[in-house]
């Protein structure tokens, strides 16, 4: 079962980012892991990662048209796009977002909001990169592989 894990801004310079925050695994590290947490799910998981917001939304235009479940960190784009909104409003298999830490808890009220939340099957925020297991693991559950 294909499953596209896509990352948003910024994600490319993990465990460089503000290591505090987001941890020091790298996005390569973590695309690697996601792919075999995937294997073990019987799941075919594919990692991208955009700073461009349009590129995401062919993505997910994509996988609209494809019916694949998404996992899905948007970052910033996660709080003020409108676009995203939409794009994720017209997607048919599950949706997971994910975000390494917890924006809600996040002294920025801009974090506060979330526009992938409202199509997301759910959202599992402030584990770190184990987020991304826990929504592997949610889709294989939901899909029933
Ligand atoms: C993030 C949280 C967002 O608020 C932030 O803009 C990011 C990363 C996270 O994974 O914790 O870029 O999505």
């Amino acid at each position: 079962t294909p499953v596209l894990v896509l990352n948003g801004p910024n994600l490319g310079r993990l465990g460089r980012r503000q290591p505090e925050i987001y941890g020091t695994t790298t996005h390569a590290e973590l695309a690697e892991l996601c792919v075999e947490w995937g294997n073990a799910l019987g799941l075919d998981v594919e990692v991208r990662q955009t700073n461009h917001e349009g590129e995401l939304l062919d993505w997910l235009n994509t996988a609209a048209d494809d019916a694949t479940p998404v996992v899905l960190n948007a970052g910033a784009w996660t709080h003020y796009s409108l676009a995203l909104y939409d794009a994720c409003a017209q997607l048919t298999a599950p949706l997971v977002e994910v975000h390494l830490s917890d924006p809600k808890q996040r002294p920025e009220q801009f974090r506060h909001t979330s526009h992938v939340e409202p199509h997301a099957a759910l959202t599992v925020a402030g584990r770190g990169t184990d987020g991304y297991r826990l929504a592997l693991e949610h889709l294989a559950d939901a899909l029933g592989v």
